[in-house]
């Protein structure tokens, strides 16, 4: 952490499992951006906070496990949707938790107005905190949450 500049703070954005779909599924629930649209709002965002973000999406929840483990050497602080992964995976849980970046969950629809199945989240234990039910909005939320907390750890650090 030492020595870098607020420029070279990286994130790493993960979508997890039929994000690839956003657009046209169930748009009552999720609206109407695309994937790509959402990227795009982040860049956006990323740029204004002084941040590198880079993105990945998989439907598979190993590939996502490796997402995670890569981000080790080249992110600071990972900000995933874990789709319905979140509600099943002790998998992606346990990858968060070994690699012990910074993370942040974030969720389009409020997870706790919807059936008892999305309830329970594996990973709310393993993240700083958890943003659900603003749209496209949470995502944007929850990078300035990460970036904030990243850069307040680091003035720690320096100080
Ligand atoms: C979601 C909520 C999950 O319950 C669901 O399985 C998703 C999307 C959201 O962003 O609201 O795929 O993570």
């Amino acid at each position: 952490m030492r020595g870098l500049t607020l420029s070279d703070l990286s994130i790493l954005v993960l979508h997890g499992p039929n994000l690839n779909l956003l657009g046209s599924r169930e748009p009552e629930i999720y609206g109407s951006l695309t994937l790509a649209k959402i990227n795009i709002l982040l860049e956006a965002e990323g740029a204004k906070l002084q941040t590198n973000v880079s993105f990945m999406q998989s439907n598979h929840e190993g590939i996502l496990v490796d997402g995670i483990h890569e981000a080790l050497d080249k992110h600071q602080g990972i900000l995933i949707n874990a789709g319905a992964y979140t509600h099943t995976s002790l998998a992606l849980r346990d990858a968060i938790a070994a690699v012990d970046l910074p993370a942040v969950e974030v969720h389009l629809s409020n997870i706790y107005r919807r059936e008892d199945f999305r309830h329970h989240s594996y990973i709310s234990s393993v993240v700083i905190g958890q943003i659900s039910g603003f749209g496209a909005q949470s995502y944007l939320l929850g990078l300035q949450a990460l970036v904030h907390h990243l850069r307040k750890e680091r003035k720690e650090i320096e100080s």
